[in-house]
């Protein structure tokens, strides 16, 4: 997953004003540590009690959508900041928190869990799974997590490095640990677990370094594995575990399996108890280059599909490819809706998705057979997905088998891991959406490096497009929106425009309201017929992640995990690290009358480059080390190593730091806190040009604080 970011993102920094109602609201103190928890069964997700929210999309429809509906399009000025919990880590926030019975179970980064009072934001319990923070190398996006499941009386969580674990509900402490990489880097673990008849299923991340992708199922009470399918077919000499396997090892070609294949189901599932199916979204290939993976071509099943699997036994029963042959970390891992819809006078069992790819498919969920696919951002890969084959129609060049291509959407998504939410009061999907483009080159030189980034594409010609006309349609096309849509006529009923892209996750209620965070703090409220933005709250760090409600003694809440980070803050250069945004990871609770407020933010001080080592590079060392650092360096210190404040901006490196630059990025002496060492990856003078490519950005940014000081 890649992207490259523009400086529109800092323009209309319009931050929201913190909202505080007077009324105080009696602290009935309804979940301890020593109460016996609910017990959470099949039957009580799919009849959930609109007070809870008890799976990833609070029911096994993933449709986001809550009941209650306290809070309204009339009263939801007074809603107001009930209470708030300050999270220790500081880098990003995805997850989606789980209420049971007023308990809160949520996780932070690097995949620890917290158990809260739901209505007092107490901290009950804290589970640190310890993951090596040496793993963090493995991490395409951030060392991130999208919450937990619960299931009886246990908490399951998929840990960074490869774990999966059950905790005890009231206490936190752990019932198993099972190991599902089998200690294999890179694969790591971001998604949140589904529990399905008594199973804990599990996918896993890895996709852009160059893993083989698979989900498990594992025992909810003993942890003992049931099954696991492979999404791409292994080395055929080794034979296949299924027919699904066999079958889909007949649309791909060369060695794949060398370098993995990709095909990660890192996020998105669903599940439908009256089919008795489990839908699970696919990954992009490793490598990314279709040409590279599969040079004479094929589907390359399952990559970029929406596969159903009987939940039971991980048999295969259908699939439906969004991007065939996909060439440009089209993942179609994200977010699927399932709903029943009245379509051309037939109620219909769809499945609805918003991939990468920049359609919107609803699909019929029975038996994957396409009913419509329309574009709901700017798409030019291809014209429009053929109704009767499903297959996208490509546009010239748009596999960049001849030159860049400009492509749109980009490997960021038209739409990524933020999760929508459909709502069956108004019949719209709300949908955080984005145009961020990117160009696409082969890279001849290709050579797959086990344990890093394998692409198979020039990531620095997406960075920067020399071409002043490309350039410039990047710089006017790049934008974020919250979007309703409705998944019938396959069109947008309105649209709020943000300041830039990479906003939260949504949630809709049955009081009219969609909520949605962003990417410069607003928390903000919209009513869902008409988009208007009704409400805001000043979160004073980005959010991402999506919102939830649920109720304590009939107290309707609002809560959403804030906190700055996530690929885009890692990569975003200059124009998120112009944003100045710190990461303060809070969880974020607010109710009518709510009148708690938020500490007062800490002024972000102006840094001030100290002088940087002399630069005795000649242009083409450094632009040579521009090539190592786009290749090595960009994904996590920034395009045009300008850092979002995740990772230390390297054009600030202290002397000090320069001196000992070697130790860092070869020898590793970082690599404790996340920083990888290159020892045998990078060479000397690959080292040695990168580190003068760093040189050469912290001049430019030195020269223009020296202008500004005389
Ligand atoms: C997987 C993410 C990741 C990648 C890839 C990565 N870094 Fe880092 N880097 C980090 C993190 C995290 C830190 C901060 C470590 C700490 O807190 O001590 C860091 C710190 C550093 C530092 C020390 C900065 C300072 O001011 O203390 C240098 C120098 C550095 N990186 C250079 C590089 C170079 C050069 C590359 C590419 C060859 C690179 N890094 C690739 C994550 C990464």
């Amino acid at each position: 997953m890649k992207q490259y970011a523009t400086g529109l993102i800092m323009t209309a920094l319009l931050l929201g004003c913190g909202q505080s109602a007077n009324d105080s609201v009696e602290e009935n103190n309804v979940a301890t540590s020593e109460q016996a928890v609910t017990s959470v069964t099949a039957a009580k997700i799919i009849d959930a009690d609109p007070q809870d929210w008890l799976s990833h999309g609070r029911t096994y429809d993933e449709q986001r959508f809550s009941p209650l509906n306290d809070i309204t399009t009339s009263n939801i000025d007074e809603l107001g900041l009930a209470w708030y919990f300050d999270i220790p880590t500081k880098r990003g926030m995805e997850a989606t928190p789980i209420v049971v019975d007023g308990r809160m179970y949520v996780t932070g980064s690097w995949s620890i869990v917290y158990a809260l009072n739901a209505e007092t934001g107490e901290e009950l319990w804290r589970y640190d799974p310890k993951v090596p923070r040496s793993w963090a190398r493995y991490a395409c996006c951030d060392v991130v997590n999208r919450g937990v499941a619960v299931w009886n009386d246990s908490v399951f969580v998929g840990t960074l490095d490869g774990w999966l674990v059950a905790l005890d509900a009231s206490t936190g402490e752990e019932r198993w640990r099972i190991d599902t990489i089998d200690r294999q880097p890179p694969y790591t673990i971001t998604g949140a677990p589904r529990v399905v008849n008594g199973l804990v299923i599990i996918g896993n991340g890895g996709a852009d370094l160059g893993v083989r992708g698979y989900v498990t199922a594992y025992d909810a009470t003993t942890g003992e594995q049931r099954w696991r399918f492979y999404t791409v077919p292994g080395n055929p000499e080794e034979g296949f575990a299924s027919e699904a396997e066999a079958e889909a090892a007949k649309t791909w070609s060369g060695e794949w399996w060398t370098m993995g294949g990709g095909g990660t189901v890192w996020d998105s599932m669903a599940y439908d108890p009256e089919l008795d199916l489990l839908y699970i979204g696919v990954g992009n290939g490793s490598p990314w280059n279709h040409q590279i993976r599969s040079p004479e071509g094929g589907d390359n099943l399952y990559l970029s599909s929406i596969v159903a699997l009987r939940p039971a036994t991980g048999e295969y029963v259908w699939h439906y490819q969004t991007t065939p042959g996909e060439s440009w970390d089209f993942t179609a891992t994200q977010h699927m809706i399932l709903a029943d819809l009245l379509i051309e006078g037939k109620t219909r069992k769809v499945l609805m998705q918003a991939p990468k790819n920049g359609f919107y498919f609803v699909i019929d969920r029975e038996n994957g057979n396409l009913i419509s696919a329309e574009p709901y951002v700017l798409v030019n890969w291809a014209s429009s997905i053929d109704k009767e084959t499903g297959r996208p129609i490509e546009t010239e060049n748009a596999r960049y088998t001849d030159g860049p291509f400009l492509m749109m959407p980009s490997g960021l998504g038209g739409h990524n891991w933020h999760p929508m939410a459909y709502s069956p009061a108004s019949n719209l999907v709300y949908l955080p959406a984005q145009d961020v483009p990117w160009v696409h080159l082969h890279d001849p030189d290709f050579k797959f490096v086990p344990g890093v980034w394998n692409t198979g594409t020039v990531m620095e010609a997406g960075a920067a497009p020399d071409d002043p006309e490309q350039f410039a349609a990047l710089m006017n096309s790049v934008r974020g929106q919250l979007i309703a849509w409705d998944p019938v006529e396959q069109r947008e009923v309105w649209r709020y425009q943000h300041a830039g892209p990479w906003n939260g996750g949504v949630l809709a209620t049955a009081g009219n309201l969609v909520f949605q965070g962003s990417l410069i703090a607003e928390f903000a409220a919209y009513d869902a017929l008409s988009g208007e933005r009704l409400w805001q709250f000043d979160a004073q760090t980005g959010i991402a992640a999506a919102p939830i409600s649920y109720g304590v003694n009939g107290t309707q809440h609002v809560a959403v995990a804030a906190g700055w980070g996530t690929i885009f803050s890692l990569l975003g250069g200059e124009a998120t690290a112009s944003l100045g945004m710190k990461n303060i990871s809070r969880i974020l609770a607010f109710r009518l009358g709510g009148d708690e407020s938020l500490p007062a933010r800490e002024p972000v001080a102006a840094m001030e480059v100290p002088i940087p080592p002399e630069n005795i590079a000649d242009a083409r060392t450094v632009a040579a080390g521009k090539g190592v650092f786009y290749k090595r360096c960009f994904m996590c210190h920034g395009d045009g190593a300008a850092s979002g404040g995740i990772t230390p901006d390297l054009r600030y490196a202290s002397t000090e730091t320069h001196m000992i630059w070697d130790a860092i990025v070869l020898g590793g002496s970082l690599q404790d806190n996340g920083m990888p060492g290159f020892a045998g990856i990078l060479s000397q003078d690959e080292v040695d040009a990168a580190h003068f490519y760093v040189i050469d950005r912290a001049w430019r940014v030195y020269d223009r604080q020296e202008a500004q000081r005389n």
